[in-house]
């Protein structure tokens, strides 16, 4: 099974931005915990992190033409304005799970609005780096494949 991870703009400055928010662990470990976690669970991942709208849509299409199974994706900022990654998770039809490090619900008027959760099957919020966990398990039960 064939994951990709996609991470949006300015999740590469954690540990840096609002540590209140989004904790005191930087980028690199947040890649390490979700590398371990598929180590794990034997998954294949890919692991993807742009603050460019174009780069994400691109990527996204580029995992149909690979063959990737199911898709992670926090969408960061994206996620409120974002009708682009929208239609490429609609276009490529990957099972997909939205992922927030905080809690969305509970945070401004403008972040209530998640485009890219319109094409997900699952959102977790909230939950810090777990949630990402969390998603690979959904996934991994949802495609039918969990070892
Ligand atoms: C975020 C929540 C978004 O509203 C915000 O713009 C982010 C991160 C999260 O992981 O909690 O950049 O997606």
């Amino acid at each position: 099974m064939k994951l990709l991870i996609i991470n949006g703009p300015n999740l590469n400055m954690l540990g840096i931005r609002e540590p209140d928010i989004y904790g005191k662990e930087n980028y690199t470990a947040l890649i390490a915990y979700i590398e371990d976690i598929c180590r794990d669970n034997k998954v294949e991942c890919d692991i993807f992190q742009s603050n460019h709208e174009g780069a994400i849509v691109d990527r996204i299409q580029q995992a149909y033409f690979e063959g990737v199974d199911g898709i992670v994706i926090n969408p960061a900022a994206y996620t409120h304005t974002s009708v682009a990654i929208l239609d490429a998770l609609k276009a490529v039809s990957i099972p997909s799970v939205e992922v927030h490090l905080s809690k969305v619900s509970e945070r401004e008027d403008f972040r209530q609005v998640s485009y890219a959760g319109m094409a997900c099957v699952k959102t977790y919020a909230g939950f810090g780096f777990e949630g990402y966990k969390m998603a690979v398990e959904f996934l991994m039960e949802y495609l039918g494949k969990k070892s």
